[in-house]
């Protein structure tokens, strides 16, 4: 359930101004469930009757999609007012309500989405739909090939267990492998524990794609609203 301050419903929905609603609120003429409402009521738009001035008011679900770079240091947690370091501070306030589509680790950079469609958020997390996630990595030493080809056909062993992936080589030294590494599965670190099974520490982390959506040139920190094309795309994963 989604609750929204009684002034702010009425603004979104009508149009009127803030201050207006306000006193339209303070002189009783706006009701809610059939008693009057005050200053600051919470409602739950999906379920309540709001009545201004003998009008009922009621609006479709607004379906948002929010795209942010990550910066590293942040955590995917859910929204915390008394938290400093959550990706909440990295997105406008009002849309705290939205929730982020799986999680990055908190060195992460990159591709995290945010939305109130549960079904896409469905659609994206549950492991049935093999999902694809590209990360752009650097890690420290050597891939070798074996190594490379075993990542590639899935890792099998007792305590650690992955499906295939895809890698591309960017430039690999002795000391430091750029990659790009494509998984459908979303473990916990589950890119830094493959490349880890091999001894490579992590250097660098960033998610580049979901599904059909890139980060393209956003900047850590910054976000943006998808477009219509990149919604409609999304809504095609099955
Ligand atoms: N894999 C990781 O190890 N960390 C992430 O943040 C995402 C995938």
């Amino acid at each position: 359930m989604t609750e929204i301050r009684i002034q702010k419903y009425i603004r979104d929905l009508t149009g009127i101004s803030l201050r207006r609603t306000e006193e339209l609120i303070s002189s009783g003429r706006v009701v809610v469930n059939g008693v009057k409402a005050v200053l600051g009521l919470k409602i739950d738009p999906d379920n309540d009757d709001v009545v201004v001035n003998g009008l009922v008011i009621k609006g479709e679900k607004q379906i948002e999609y929010v795209m942010l770079n990550k910066k590293s240091g942040y955590m995917t947690t859910r929204y915390d007012p008394n938290n400093p370091k959550t990706v909440y501070r990295l997105i406008p306030d009002k849309y705290a309500h939205l929730v982020p589509v799986g999680r990055l680790d908190i060195d992460t950079e990159g591709l995290l989405l945010f939305t109130n469609d549960g079904n896409l958020v469905y659609r994206m997390t549950h492991p049935k739909f093999e999902v694809e996630k590209e990360y752009y990595a650097e890690i420290s030493g050597l891939l070798t090939p074996s190594e490379k080809s075993e990542i590639e056909k899935g890792i099998r062993t007792d305590n650690f267990r992955t499906s295939p992936a895809k890698i591309g080589i960017i430039r690999s030294t002795n000391s430091q492998t750029r990659l790009n590494i494509t998984i459908h599965e979303g473990q916990n670190h589950e890119v830094k524990r493959i490349f880890g099974y091999f001894g490579h520490k992590m250097m660098y982390l960033k998610r580049v794609r979901v599904a059909s959506l890139k980060i393209g040139e956003l900047k850590p920190g910054q976000w943006r609203i998808l477009t219509s094309k990149e919604i409609s795309e999304l809504k095609n994963i099955n």
